[in-house]
Parts: C-alpha cells; sequence; structure tokens
C-alpha cells in the first residue's frame, strides 16, 4: 500500500516549528534558520551572512529582485539549510513613517476603525494604499478626556508587495512580513540579561516597572532607534546615517578606496587615542568620533523628543546592535554623550535563545532583526 504521505513530510510539518528568517541590509544580507522549542525558547539551527549586491536596494525598497535573490538562493544552499516558511524583516527607509498619535475613546467603534480616522491629521497617506502597524502604548487624559496612546507604523503596500513577491520568486512560503522595530522588540522584550563580569553579577536588561531601554541598531546606510517599556515598543525613529558615510570620511582623509576604509574601521580595536600605533590610527579614530558624536546626539535628540512629546520616561540604558556596534570606542562615548549606560550584544547573555554548538556568536550583532522575527 503506498501511504499518502512520507514520515520525513509528517514529522516535518507536525512536529517541528522551524522558520527561514531573512533581513536584507544595505550591506548585508541576513539569514537565520531557527526552531521553537517551545512558547518560548527559541534555537538557531544556523545562519548566514552574505553581501547584498550593490545597488539591489535603495533607501529600504526591493529595486533589483533577481540580484538580491541570487545571494539569497547562494546563502542558504551553501549553508545547507533547507527551511522553506520564510518570515522577512522590511529594510528600513523613508517609507517607513512611525508617529505616537492620541486617539479619543470611543467604545462605538473599533480602535484600527477610530486610527484610520485619526492618520490623515498626521500624515498625509491614503491608507487604502499603505499597511498599518499598531501599538496601544497606554493611555493619556488630554482636557479632560480619555485617549488612547498608539504607536503606528505605516508602509506602503506596494513595498510590502515587492518583499513577498521576492519569497514566492525564491518558491519559499512567505509566513509573515514585519517592520524593523517589532523584530528588535521581540528580541529584547524579555530574557536577556547582562553579564557584568567586572562585578560578578548578572541583571536583567529589561524588568516590569523600570526605565525604558532605548535599542540603537547601526546599520551602514540607517541608525534605527527603538525604545522599549517593559519589553515592549513605545517608541521609534529612522535616522537616514549609516557607516557609510564613515567609510566615506576615512576614505577621503586618507586617500584610499571605500572598501580599505572600511577594512581599516572594522580593524581599529583600540579604547582610547592614546592606544592609536601610528597616524593612520590617530585619523581613523577622529573620524569614528566624529561621526558617532553627531548620530550619538541625533538619538539622544529623539530621545529627548520621546520624553518630552509623546510623555514617556527618561530611559536608563541604551543597547547598541548591528554591524556599526563593533566600533572602537562606541561604550565611553555613548555614555559620556547620552549620559546612561551602554551594552553591545557580546556582554549579554539570552536565557530565551539557544545557539547550536558550532556557531559563531560574534555574529549576534548582526542578526538580531533575523531573529527577533522568528520569536
Ligand atoms: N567591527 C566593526 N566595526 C565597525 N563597523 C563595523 C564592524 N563590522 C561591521 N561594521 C559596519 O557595519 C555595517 C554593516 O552592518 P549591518 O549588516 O548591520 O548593516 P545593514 O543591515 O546591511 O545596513 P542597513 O541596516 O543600514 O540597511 C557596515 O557599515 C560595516 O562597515
Ligand atoms: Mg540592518
Amino acid at each position: 500500500m503506498n501511504l499518502p504521505f512520507s514520515f520525513a513530510e509528517l514529522s516535518r510539518s507536525f512536529l517541528k516549528n522551524d522558520t527561514l528568517s531573512i533581513d536584507i541590509g544595505f550591506t548585508n544580507i541576513k539569514i537565520v534558520h531557527s526552531r521553537k522549542k517551545n512558547t518560548d525558547t527559541l534555537r538557531i539551527m544556523n545562519y548566514g551572512i552574505t553581501p547584498t549586491p550593490p545597488n539591489c536596494i535603495k533607501n529600504g525598497v526591493i529595486s533589483d529582485m533577481e540580484g538580491i535573490a541570487v545571494n539569497l538562493k547562494k546563502v542558504i544552499t551553501s549553508n545547507g539549510i533547507n527551511e522553506r516558511n520564510v518570515k522577512i524583516v522590511i529594510s528600513a527607509g523613508s517609507n517607513i513613517v512611525s508617529k505616537v498619535l492620541y486617539i479619543k475613546k470611543n467604545e462605538t467603534k473599533k480602535i484600527e476603525e477610530l486610527i484610520i480616522e485619526e492618520i490623515p491629521r498626521y500624515i498625509p497617506a491614503n491608507m487604502r494604499s499603505y499597511k498599518l502597524f499598531y501599538r496601544i502604548t497606554g493611555n493619556a487624559e488630554i482636557s479632560g478626556i480619555e485617549h488612547y496612546k498608539v504607536l503606528i507604523t505605516v508602509v506602503p503596500n506596494t513595498v510590502i508587495d515587492n518583499y513577498v513577491k521576492l519569497v514566492r520568486y525564491l518558491d519559499f512560503k512567505p509566513l509573515a512580513v514585519e517592520i524593523p522595530f517589532s523584530s528588535v522588540a521581540r528580541f529584547f522584550g524579555r530574557g536577556v540579561n547582562i553579564d557584568k563580569e567586572v562585578y560578578n553579577t548578572s541583571f536583567k536588561l529589561m524588568e516590569d516597572g523600570d526605565r525604558p531601554v532605548t535599542v540603537v541598531d547601526l546599520g551602514s546606510e540607517t541608525t534605527n532607534i527603538s525604545i522599549l517599556r517593559d519589553g515592549a515598543l513605545e517608541f521609534n525613529r529612522i535616522i537616514l546615517v549609516g557607516g557609510r558615510v564613515l567609510d566615506d570620511e576615512i576614505a577621503k582623509r586618507l586617500e584610499i578606496s571605500r572598501e580599505t576604509a572600511e577594512r581599516y574601521k572594522k580593524m581599529l580595536k583600540i579604547n582610547d587615542i592614546s592606544e592609536a600605533k601610528d597616524e593612520n590610527d590617530t585619523t581613523i579614530w577622529n573620524c569614528i568620533n566624529e561621526y558617532l558624536k553627531e548620530v550619538l546626539m541625533n538619538i539622544k535628540r529623539s530621545m529627548d523628543f520621546y520624553v518630552s512629546r509623546c510623555s514617556g520616561d527618561n530611559p536608563g540604558k541604551v543597547v547598541f546592535v548591528g554591524g556599526g556596534s563593533g566600533l572602537a570606542g562606541l561604550k565611553p562615548l555613548a555614555e559620556k554623550i547620552i549620559g546612561i549606560p551602554a551594552y553591545t550584544v557580546d556582554m549579554m547573555n539570552f536565557t530565551k535563545i539557544e545557539m547550536e554548538n558550532n556557531l559563531d556568536r560574534d555574529k549576534l550583532k548582526y542578526l538580531v532583526n533575523a531573529i527577533g522575527i522568528a520569536m
């Protein structure tokens, strides 16, 4: 008798809870094959990072699907991943617009309806062409009237459709298309501890009732700021500046190519200018410092805006992720400019994320979005 399906298929669909998640950055494509062990724990089975071909993604919009598909396929195959259920995160760009809205409570209407009615007052968008992501972050009383405080993000349907098309083009099954802030929130929402070896203690990054935590993704084209409170997203902002402008500046001052400048930037491992070995080191250190100062001031301004205009509390910690979080001298400079303790992924341990033993943990800083959407 012929069975209608193999036992391998049976275990695949009923016993495994796997996903392939994809984060296409301007510089790097990141993929993660993960398995949900129970409602709480995620196991990273494998991952891959490969360069994004030049000019395939512009301002967060896929402009050359085939170019991206070729590299994606290569990195998936070369890592021996055969998972086909895909979650994909949208690259940040100016087409993702977020706002904190105050919506008057009205028992007779659904919250989604109320938000859509209110949006045109804040964003000139015809909501028929946009997808709405929202989260009620609290309540507020304005002139004696009860309001919901809501964080909304709108993304053009055309942008989302392109991601779905890409997944289908690869012959995979799209399960979800997500915005980058949601993935960051899921990653850091719960179960992250900071190991403070110096004090021989470990403490939770985020605890209910604590001050909010700012998470900054330092990418090559964009800097994404998310503010999380009690493990949930309260505020976000995209700054359209990233590591590439720093590479250009180093290249200009040292009269070298951008590629060489980027390599030098990554190789500089000093913590203070007094450790510079030669003039090159000094120039690179100065470029990094000038760049970081500007970015950090920008982050501080966004945090101030969140406090003053969105009735938020002052964040108590700042966390850096993304490739740029490897920049020399980031932690002390961030603490000086923003004025709160700063952390990077290498200082953390994760109670809800496990990794296959052979995988290199050093790359985790790149994988936050891709892991977050799988959680
Ligand atoms: N050790 C390091 N020190 C400093 N910068 C680094 C280091 N490693 C990588 N980078 C920088 O990080 C950036 C790439 O990181 P990442 O993969 O997070 O960006 P991306 O997701 O492709 O960009 P975006 O999010 O803007 O689309 C590059 O600018 C690279 O030069
Ligand atoms: Mg990125």
